[in-house]
Formats: C-alpha cells, structure tokens, sequence
C-alpha cells in the first residue's frame, strides 16, 4: 500500500518536529512547510529536526503568502495536513496584534481554503488553544465551556477555530481541532517558562548564569508532555468523524512549583536565584485554566503518559547535557 501523505505547517517547531517523528515511525511520506529564513539559519531554526531531516521534504512556504501555500498544496496533495505554523507566544503587547491576527486567522484561512479547492478529502487539524478560554468561567474546562478570549493571541485563535469548525460543517471538510493546553519538552521554544527556568537552572548548576528574572510565579497552569500531545492529534485525523478536543492533564501547577521542581534536579533551593520582574507580569487569571480531557480519553484512548516530575527532569537533563556539549 503506498504510503499515505502528510503535510505540517511549523514542521520545525516543537510540535511540528515531535509529530514529524510520529508520522515517519508510522510510515508516512512527510512533507514540511518552513520559511525561507529558516533554511537560512539551520544550525537554530531547524534544530528540532536535525536528526531525521533527510526524510522530511521541505518545501519553503510562507502563510502569508497565498500563492506559495497553493503551490505546495497542489505539489503535495496531502492526505493529512496539521497546521502549526503561527504565532505562538501570548503577548499582551498591542503594537503586535495585526501580525498576530494574520499569522493566526489568516493564514489559517489561506490554507483551508486553498485545500477546499485542491484536496477536499484531506483530513486536517487545527491547532487551539486553551487561551481561547481566558478568562474562564469555570474550571476545570471542556469542548462546552464558554470562550472568553482576552488576549489577541486567545482571540485571534478562538476566530480561526470558529473558520474551522465552518469548513467542517459548512464544506463538509474533515477538520479536528485541538484544544489544548501548555505542552512542554526540550524543544519548548526558550521564550517560554518553562524552558526559560529550565535553561536557566542548567546555567546556574554550571556557572554561567546567577539568577533568572521571572513574572508571577504564583500563576499556575495545565502543562503536560508535548510527545503526548502530539499522539492526540494524530489520533483525532483517524476517527470516523471530525470533531473538537480539549487535550490536557486535568492538573494545574504553578510557576513557583515548576521552579522548585527543577531547581531540585540539580540539587538547589531556587529562592537565592530568582528575581521577580515585573516587565514579565500578565493580568491573572481569577479562574484557572485547567482542562478536562474526558472526552479524548474515552474517544481517542488518550492518556498522558508522563508525570510532572518526570517532565521537568528531562527538560533540566537535556539543558545540562546541550551546555556539557556546547550547543547552547
Ligand atoms: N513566558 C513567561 N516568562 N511566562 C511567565 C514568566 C516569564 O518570565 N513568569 C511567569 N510567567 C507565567 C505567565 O504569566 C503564564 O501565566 C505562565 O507563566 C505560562 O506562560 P508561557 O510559558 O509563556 O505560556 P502561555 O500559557 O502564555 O502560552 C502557551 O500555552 C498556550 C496554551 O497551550 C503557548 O504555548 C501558547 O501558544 C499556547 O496556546
């Protein structure tokens, strides 16, 4: 049986590159959509990738640029498509919200329409995410919690998830959306807390760095395994029929809870190293976000596989050995 083809935008990110590797295990023919700055610099904008780019094929793309989107879907003809590529930092930083909007709703647009005309058959995942909640009305959440976006980041994604769920039942297109929360691992991009604190606990266990300034660390959070979540998506393009998925530990954590689990890796307190900035502080949520995944474990046999602790370790582990190695 011919292999059966797929195609991820954001193929070098770190969902992108985990669901790349899952794909190709499975047998799939693996087509990735990467900007043209990327293969500029691959040493950093393809790290992700590095061990197994010989068999993806790339092909330089970019969302907002319609034509180059409809070139590589009518070269590919994908089978199954998974649309990461976005922005994916939530900035409160109103002077970003006309990039963000066209990185998260436009492009997304482009792209289902332009398999709309060129592969309808094409089974596709959209990328949600629990931001779309923001501030909740309740928690723990699920596929019929309210949305109260409010950030543009949360906003632009709740708009792009509603197109989405119009080319499902309008068009009659196989799209499944994920909503889903923190997911973190060694190819969490460094803006982002975790990995911000778990390469800061590399430096400091070796000496290159003496503290790590950081927002509200009482904040809290669903973070779970980014492998997992990716084996979720997967599993939603192979159901009988598409549907939407909050994907989630069901377990919140803060960010002070986060830092002592990783200081105590390398055997620290993390008090002495931290330093509270406020140029890092966001509005709080009053409810947290925190997800039921009820649903994907019943229809998807989901689970995640990973505890916490063991998240955190192997973040820590593998900043220490990329510093021991010089890669970073
Ligand atoms: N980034 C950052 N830096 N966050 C900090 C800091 C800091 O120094 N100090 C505290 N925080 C708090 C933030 O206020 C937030 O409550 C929490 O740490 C997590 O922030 P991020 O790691 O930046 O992630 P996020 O929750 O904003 O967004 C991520 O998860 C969403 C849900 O899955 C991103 O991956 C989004 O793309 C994704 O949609």
């Amino acid at each position: 049986m011919a292999a059966k083809r797929a195609l991820i935008t954001g193929v070098n990110g770190q969902d992108g590159s985990y669901l790349a590797e899952l794909l190709l295990e499975r047998g799939y023919e693996v087509h990735g959509v990467v900007r043209r700055d990327a293969l500029e610099d691959p040493a950093h904008r393809l790290a992700n990738i590095r061990g197994f780019q010989d068999r993806v094929q790339l092909h330089v793309g970019a969302l907002d640029n319609p034509l180059s989107i409809y070139k590589i879907v009518s070269g590919v003809r994908p089978e199954e498509c998974y649309h990461f590529a976005s922005s994916s930092f939530v900035s409160y930083n109103f002077e970003d919200e006309a990039s963000i909007v066209a990185s998260n709703f436009t492009a997304t647009h482009s792209l289902l329409s332009t398999l709309k005309e060129l592969a309808p058959e094409c089974r596709t995942y959209f990328a949600g995410s629990s931001e779309m909640f923001g501030s909740a009305r309740a928690a723990p959440q699920n596929e019929a919690t309210p949305f109260n976006p409010r950030s543009v980041y949360g906003i632009s994604k709740l708009a792009a998830f509603h197109l989405a769920r119009n080319y499902r039942e309008h068009h009659k297109m196989f799209v499944a959306a994920g909503i889903l929360y923190n997911h973190e691992s060694p190819r969490r991009g460094y803006q982002f807390v975790t990995r911000k604190i778990t390469s800061a606990v590399a430096k400091i266990k070796l000496g290159l760095a003496r503290s790590v300034p950081l927002g509200n660390l009482d904040a809290s959070r669903d973070w779970g395994y980014a492998p997992d979540y990716v084996r979720a998506m997967h599993a939603m393009l192979q159901r009988p029929a598409p549907a939407d998925y909050v994907i989630a530990t069901g377990v919140s954590r803060t960010v002070r809870q986060f830092l002592r689990t990783a200081f105590s890796v390398v055997g620290l307190d993390y008090e002495p190293y931290v330093t509270v900035d406020p140029s890092y502080f966001r509005p709080s949520e009053a409810v947290e976000l925190r997800g039921d995944a009820t649903l994907a474990r019943k229809e998807l046999g989901w689970a995640p596989s990973k505890t916490f602790e063991d998240l955190v370790a192997e973040m820590v582990e593998s900043d220490l050995r990329a510093l021991q190695n010089g890669r970073r």
